[in-house]
């Protein structure tokens, strides 16, 4: 599909390019500050019905990409284009329905919810602050969206915590989708469920996707999670892309190692890509000091002297895929 966006020439929804966040942090007495490089360079783009993942373990850099995308803080460096507008040279004017375009769906539905506010009134407080509707119009929208997320008229009046977890992630994109937003952020969406919930909720959104032509940003620790719903899969590794491409790409003839790794450490996959299974050994090294050369290469079986010493750069194979890897080339018929 999104082959098909471009050689129509269609504009991206959504672009970022080369997005850093760097935050300064102490270091305890004496020690001065450090640069935390949370995200460092990370480009994509996201087209209107279409799912980019982003995919890689905890602390390498989704969050802090999330709160760029819905403005929550500014880049440190880099640009974020949402239907060909600079979102860093927008005026005022343009900036409030910039903001009503780009929503949020978080990881954990307990902590999101204000637990003293019924559901009809958490879903209809951004309708406060953004349209014009009357309390009648506002609570016929309200309804109605609580059909679209499969919850009942009765919970209208109920607090979240007479909500199972998968309940209230339909709460919370009901929330999210009250606006009509072009472009939802999805950090985690599932990840605190149940298994047998999860399925649901991602069902849910793929229809709510269909329905609205929505843009997703889904974000997941977990690579199985978005194999059924991802267009375009982007695999970080402390605060960079390694390995970037349709899913198709990904899974059936990703280059990078650590995509690899990520797909050997997930329990539902074809039998034919589990033949050599690379372990993830050893912690995710500190964003603080991160590995000179290439920053996987401490994990890497493949890792050779050049690892160390050179950082490999985003470059691009065949299709849509890049890869971030000195042996790229030489492990492709190694994976297949
Ligand atoms: N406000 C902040 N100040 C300092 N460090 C931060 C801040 N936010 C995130 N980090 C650090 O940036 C890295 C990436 O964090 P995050 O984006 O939350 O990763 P993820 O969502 O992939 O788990 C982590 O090392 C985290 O500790
Ligand atoms: S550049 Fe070297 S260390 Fe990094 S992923 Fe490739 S082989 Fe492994
Ligand atoms: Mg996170």
């Amino acid at each position: 599909m999104s082959e098909a966006a471009e050689l129509a020439g269609d504009a991206p929804l959504l672009e970022g390019r080369d997005l850093k966040r760097h935050y300064r942090v102490g270091r305890g007495a004496f020690r001065g500050t450090a640069l935390v490089r949370a995200l460092d360079g990370v480009s994509f783009r996201v087209h209107e019905r279409q799912t980019l993942a982003v995919v890689g373990e905890s602390g390498c850099g989704k969050s802090t990409l999330a709160r760029l995308i819905t403005m929550i803080e500014p880049p440190t460096a880099g640009t974020l284009h949402l239907t060909g507008l600079d979102l860093a040279t927008i005026t005022k004017d343009q900036k409030r329905p910039a903001r009503r375009a780009v929503q949020m769906i978080f990881q954990n539905p307990f902590g999101s919810l204000n637990p003293r506010k019924k559901i009809g009134t958490i879903i209809a407080e951004p309708l406060l602050i953004n349209a014009k509707l009357t309390p009648a119009e506002r609570d016929e929208r309200v309804r109605w969206m609580m059909a679209k997320v499969g919850l009942r008229p009765e919970h209208h009046d109920r607090y979240p915590h007479m909500f199972s977890g998968g309940q209230r992630q339909r709460v919370a994109i009901a929330r999210a989708l009250i606006l009509r937003p072009k472009v939802v952020v999805c950090d985690e969406p599932v990840s605190a469920l149940d298994v047998s919930i999860q399925a649901q909720v991602l069902n849910l959104l793929l229809e709510l996707q269909d329905e609205f032509g929505l843009a997703y940003v889904f974000i997941s620790h977990d690579l199985s999670v978005v194999r059924h719903i991802a267009d375009e899969v982007m695999v970080m590794y402390l605060g960079r892309a390694v390995e970037q491409g349709t899913r198709d790409e990904i899974f059936g003839g990703h280059q990078h190692p650590y995509t690899r790794a990520l797909l050997a450490s997930t329990p539902h996959l074809d039998p034919a890509s589990r033949r050599e299974r690379i372990v993830l050994t050893g912690e995710l090294p500190s964003p603080l000091d991160p590995p000179a050369g290439c920053a996987f290469h401490t994990r890497c079986p493949y890792a050779v002297d050049l690892c160390q010493q050179q950082r490999p750069e985003l470059s691009p194979k065949s299709g849509h895929l890049s890869v971030a890897c000195h042996r790229a080339d030489e492990l492709v018929a190694e994976f297949r």
